[in-house]
């Protein structure tokens, strides 16, 4: 079986972390046995600086014509001058809408190694392991009407419009469903239906999916977005799959993601039609950019996602994740997740270190 994987490292630190991640993939498609056709393009700061714009239709066709993409990092210090319509994060959003991913999922685990990289107490912490269902192409920051106005008595008037939909309920509902049924079968609806007729819509189209499409198999709650808040930082551990409207998981999963403490160690995934799109929460990190120490895990952690929820290969992505796990154990550590005597290494060491438990899994 072969996957085609369109891959676009971007700028900054984004090439580095991506050879690393495209590596353990090639490493897993050779001991489980599937092949990866990868063709790669330019993307963001370096397609403005090789054709004037962030994406190419070429890029875009290859992407779509593609089982999934993965992403590094777009933008840095060089194009933030740029007009707004050709900016690097354009491309984004472009992929985004091209591939009509409406999808976001941030998933949310802590390394036992790195619980002290917490600012929360490492007992509130430790086991962590969560994922956020973010809706990304509805709600509150895309509803009409929307602006700022000028009233008769010259003050000024600003509106958003939150507005959802049935269809769009249903299809960000499923796919929590499903990505509940590949982790711990729990699903935690957030809402604000006490105040928001229209997420009182929400949650009512939520159960409707679960209990008449077949997914009673998944257990349903239904949480309050700032109760949802408190929980978080208060007991993580008791979420499995949380999904919410596009402005309530921009929030949360910025919250969830800062209980690691680190961004070096964050996928993402944004899923929605034939193609998936998969990159690292972080962006190009030019501080670091081509010194060798940024931290390629959130881009391995993101091929182990793809796998998962692309190519439905879990046991590879149990492999590649349980493999991070124990690089961690033996201390080896990059830059951004140094503490005390621990041995730090490059971005390139930590990768070849992942290829290596990967393999000794193997002849375990
Ligand atoms: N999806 C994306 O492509 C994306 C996302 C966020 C930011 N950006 C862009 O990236 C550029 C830099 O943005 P920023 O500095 O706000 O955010 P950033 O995530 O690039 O960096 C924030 C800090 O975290 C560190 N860091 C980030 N990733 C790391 C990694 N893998 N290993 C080690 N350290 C890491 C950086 O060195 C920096 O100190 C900007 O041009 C921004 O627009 C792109």
């Amino acid at each position: 079986m072969s996957h085609k994987v369109t891959v676009l490292p971007g700028d900054g630190i984004g090439p580095e972390v991506v050879a690393e991640a495209m590596a353990v993939l090639r490493q897993a498609g050779d001991i489980f046995g599937f092949a990866v056709d990868v063709e790669e393009g330019l993307v963001g700061g370096a397609s403005i600086d090789a054709h004037g714009k962030p994406l190419t239709d070429e890029v875009l066709a290859m992407a779509k014509s593609s089982d999934a993409v993965v992403l590094g990092a777009m933008g840095g210090p060089k194009w933030d001058g740029l007009d707004y319509s050709i900016r690097p994060e354009r491309a984004l959003l472009a992929l985004r809408q091209e591939l009509g991913l409406f999808a976001n999922l941030r998933p949310v685990k802590l390394f036992a190694p790195l619980a002290r990289a917490s600012t929360l107490k490492p007992e509130v912490v430790e086991g962590t392991d969560l994922v956020v269902v973010r809706e990304l192409t509805g709600g509150i920051y895309f509803g009409q009407p929307k602006g700022v106005t000028t009233e008769a008595d010259g003050s000024e008037r600003g509106v958003n419009t939150l507005v959802y939909t049935t269809p769009e309920i249903e299809r960000i509902a499923r796919v929590a469903f499903d990505a509940a049924r590949r982790r711990r079968g729990r699903v935690t609806s957030v809402d604000k239906a006490n105040v928001l007729e229209s997420t009182e819509l929400w949650r009512k189209v939520v159960t409707r999916v679960r209990d008449e499409e077949g997914y009673g198999d998944v257990e349903l709650e239904h949480v309050l977005v700032d109760n949802c808040a408190m929980q978080l930082i208060r007991d993580p551990r008791q979420f499995d799959v949380i999904v919410t409207t596009n402005m309530f998981g921009d929030i949360l999963s910025d919250e969830a993601a800062m209980l690691t403490g680190s961004i070096g160690m964050l996928p993402s995934a944004s899923l929605g039609g034939k193609v998936g799109m998969y990159e690292p929460v972080h962006g190009s990190a030019p501080d670091i950019a081509g010194q060798d120490k940024a931290n390629p895990l959130a881009t391995i952690l993101t091929v182990a996602l793809m796998l998962r929820h692309s190519f439905d290969q879990g046991a590879a992505a149990d492999c590649i994740e349980q493999a991070v796990e124990r690089v961690l154990e033996t201390g080896c550590r990059t830059l951004d997740i140094a503490e005390g005597e621990a041995a730090v290494v490059g971005c390139k060491e930590m990768g070849e270190r992942v290829r290596q438990e990967v393999t000794a899994s193997q002849a375990a």
